[in-house]
């Protein structure tokens, strides 16, 4: 039936109550209308389809899926068709297991290296992670299954996620952490987009028109269904006004019979619910009319697939003197407990239940093997001791090393940028005994490499999924060629990060360093980085020539040869170098990239499109600054000039921060930029509300305190340990509970009625009051 007839005959009851889910995970069905249910499931590098009990955090069982790499690894394939035929592959998933909507992918931008949720985001890059995106949805919806952008927008920290600020300028918001996101709607059409917990520049992402009509919708055409990150529904009268179409998870009943009173006395017009039912309705048929083809899903060929994407995504760091590959005939000793058990995906509610798993080990030749640490990434000396007599006792030495589960998860920040002081101890030892040391580093983020000289080799493999035991020998004894690049900078310190003297300090999220982020900030600063975005080496070599832009400006053409003696895979780079003598600007950004597959002597002509966006800074519109941009690809670079539009350069410029990124922003300069005055949230009790969590109120009210130590209890009895903070199943369960708002406990949990606002009144020192509320359930 065509669904306006639908919408037709249905009341406003129903109609505000499909708004909301049924559960966990479904929709609703309501079966008097003809009205299927869908499933939604996380996302994004593999299914995480839970079919008992249900949680956001995967801590509970999830049916067997296939474990991509995490997308800290796919994304430094720098290839949008392989994501693609990874989004595809998980699609074929979807529809076996009888999923219609896939929770991801995230393109939210790598602010800092500590953000505890950066390996599920693709890039510090913007124009990189949209077009990465765009691979992904355009392969999981080719095979009718939905994906679900998310987090949006400017959700770039895990600390206080649930009720913090993100406050930033328009210039930033757009050109940074807006654009991947324009990028991957625009080409991408994913079914839907999930809107973040965080509040941007003050509204709640749920309840803003601006964000998801005059943003999302209008200027970038986006016709699909936005739905809440878990929890994340703020004021639901506000979220119909702004086109926030489905409350998840559902149970609650949240705020609906305060829809329902608002559409009664015309605060809230019924053609707003109208539409969203509309658009949650698409979705319905879409999913089941899938559920009713058969599903064909090789999982054994998921499995290669995941491999191949390792492998395109390890990132080689340093070879000197050509100690990679290993000569698969010498000895090599084989050091780490990681060798055996590697860190292959991350925490949270991305974590898949694998459908197999490979460790390296078991793919390596003629190796002696010393843990050299436990799985906590401590170690002892005896330890040491060992891994010293196995290095000493071969002719190259492989270490395994990188974070731990417990340093990063969904749920919290990372503490620091280093590695366990145990696999340091560990790395030293083993350079010390052998000069032929190769590192392999599993993280989601990048980490300090202090110790990158005392090794000879470096291979970076992030999160590389299931098949990552195989992809690490098939690397290291050239089977295969290392083809990743960094999608994001490798500082030397985290001092050296522009935002590290601002982010974790405060529960809002001021964003100081305005579009200075990873190497646009560096490049500028003139700071010195481990690693630079965009770098990675291969066994062969690549060289450039015949760089060409065409007269009318809107193409480039380069030449790329392998000049070495193995095949291998080149990213080519364009970066535009902008005008430094007028609005400030990064000193170049990438516009363009293209990854080209060689045989040794082959050449291969490369073209990109270069439009207005390419020379474009955001005031009040897209604008291209006049003046001359350089063209660069590798170490050519031509020349170019551009008419402008008008520019107004704002007065605080001169002589700020954002003119030459010297030292560090300050809190002043960037009042004076954003034109914006911070003023934190203070803590009253008599004025909590629905957006204040257990943790800020339980220092101003005895029942919250009493609370907070029952969570503690709960949760760690639930793990089966005692409450213990270094657990980062604990950290997470904890930050995800006590850390968010009451509305979100209430949404989250299911829970219906009075009482989360009750326990409200009390927290204010209304006990009676909040009695009342409780009996009387609203
Ligand atoms: C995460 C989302 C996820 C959702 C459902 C939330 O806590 O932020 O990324 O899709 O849970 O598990």
């Amino acid at each position: 039936m065509e669904l306006d007839a639908i919408i037709r005959q249905m009341t406003l009851k129903d109609k505000i109550a499909l708004c909301s889910g049924k559960n966990f995970w479904e929709t609703k069905k309501q079966e008097k209308y003809g009205i299927p249910s869908f499933f939604m499931c996380d996302g994004p590098h593999g299914l995480r389809k839970q079919e008992k009990a249900s949680d956001m955090l995967g801590v509970n069982r999830s049916r067997a899926a296939t474990c991509f790499p995490a997308e800290v690894t796919t994304a430094s394939s720098w290839d949008p068709t392989l994501l693609q035929e990874i989004g595809k592959a998980i699609g074929e998933e979807a529809k076996d297991q009888g999923v219609g909507l896939v929770l991801g992918p995230g393109v939210n931008i790598k602010r800092n290296p500590l953000c505890g949720r950066n390996f599920e985001y693709f890039s510090e890059d913007p124009y990189l992670a949209g077009k990465l995106a765009a691979g992904f949805i355009r392969g999981v919806e080719a095979e009718g299954v939905g994906t679900s952008l998310k987090h949006f927008a400017a959700n770039s920290q895990e600390k206080s996620r649930f009720n913090s600020d993100s406050i930033m300028d328009d210039r930033t918001l757009r050109e940074i952490y807006l654009t991947a996101f324009e990028i991957a709607v625009k080409e991408g059409k994913p079914s839907t987009v999930m809107c973040a917990y965080p509040k941007l520049n003050g509204v709640h992402c749920s309840d803003s028109k601006e964000l998801l009509d005059d943003i999302l919708r209008k200027d970038w055409g986006f016709d699909g269904m936005v739905v809440t990150d878990w929890g994340a529904m703020n004021d639901r009268i506000q979220g119909f006004q702004a086109g926030c179409d489905l409350n998840m998870p559902g149970g609650s009943n949240y705020m609906e019979k305060a829809v329902l009173r608002a559409v009664k006395d015309g605060t809230l017009s019924e053609k707003k619910i109208d539409v969203s039912v509309k658009r949650i309705l698409k979705l319905a048929f879409r999913a089941e009319a899938l559920r009713q083809k058969n599903a064909d899903c090789g999982y054994e060929k998921h499995h290669e697939t995941a491999r191949k994407a390792a492998e395109q995504g390890a990132v080689l760091l340093k070879n000197e003197d050509n100690l990679l590959p290993l000569d698969q005939n010498k000895k090599i000793a084989v050091i780490g407990a990681m060798a055996k058990n590697m860190r292959y995906q991350g925490s949270g509610s991305s974590h898949i239940n694998p459908m197999k798993l490979s460790q390296p080990m078991a793919f390596l030749k003629h190796a002696v093997f010393a843990d050299g640490c436990n799985d906590w990434g401590d170690t002892d000396d005896s330890m040491l001791r060992e891994v010293v007599k196995a290095a000493e006792s071969a002719d190259a030495a492989v270490v395994f090393a990188g974070l731990p589960e417990r340093f990063e998860s969904e749920g919290f920040d990372r503490d620091t940028m280093k590695l366990p002081e145990g696999h340091l101890r560990m790395i030293k030892a083993v350079a010390e005994a052998n000069k032929n040391t190769a590192v392999v580093l599993f993280s989601g983020s990048a980490v300090e490499c202090d110790w990158a000289d005392s090794v000879k080799a470096i291979l970076y493999m992030g999160l590389p999924g299931q098949a990552g035991g195989e992809a690490v020998a098939n690397l290291l004894y050239g089977k295969v060629n290392p083809c990743g690049k960094l999608t994001e900078t490798w500082w030397r310190h985290y001092e050296d990060v522009p935002s590290s003297e601002i982010c974790g300090t405060m529960d809002d999220a001021l964003y100081e360093e305005g579009i200075y982020v990873g190497y646009r900030y560096c490049e500028k600063a003139g700071v010195k980085v481990r690693f630079p975005f965009g770098y990675g080496l291969s066994y062969t070599k690549f060289a450039y020539s015949e760089l060409e832009v065409d007269a009318d400006k809107k193409a480039v053409h380069i030449k790329v040869t392998n000049t070495g003696s193995v095949a291998g895979a080149d990213v080519v780079q364009l970066y535009v170098g902008s005008p430094q003598n007028g609005i400030h600007r990064p000193l170049r950004e990438l516009k363009g990239f293209q990854k080209v597959w060689l045989q040794p002597g082959e050449s291969e002509s490369v073209s990109f499109q270069l439009d207005e966006r390419a020379f474009a800074i955001w005031q009040n519109g897209w604008k291209v600054p006049g003046g001359i941009y350089r063209i660069e690809v590798g170490e050519l670079s031509v020349d170019i000039e551009m008419d402008g539009d008008a520019i107004s350069i704002p007065e605080w410029q001169q002589g700020s921060f954002y003119e030459k990124c010297h030292g560090k922003p300050s809190q002043a300069e960037w009042e004076k930029m954003t034109g914006k005055t911070y003023v934190p949230k203070k803590l009253v009790r008599g004025q909590f509300t629905m957006d204040n969590t257990i943790e800020e109120m339980k220092d101003f009210s005895i029942l919250m305190k009493v609370i907070y130590k029952v969570v503690e209890m709960v949760i760690a009895r639930g793990l089966g340990i005692k409450k213990d903070y270094t657990n980062q199943n604990f950290k997470m369960m904890m930050a995800c509970s006590v850390g968010s708002p009451l509305r979100s406990i209430q949404i989250s949990g299911g829970i219906k009625g009075g009482i989360m606002p009750g326990l409200l009144e009390m927290a204010n020192g209304h006990f009676l009051r909040g009695f009342g509320r409780m009996i009387k359930g609203e």
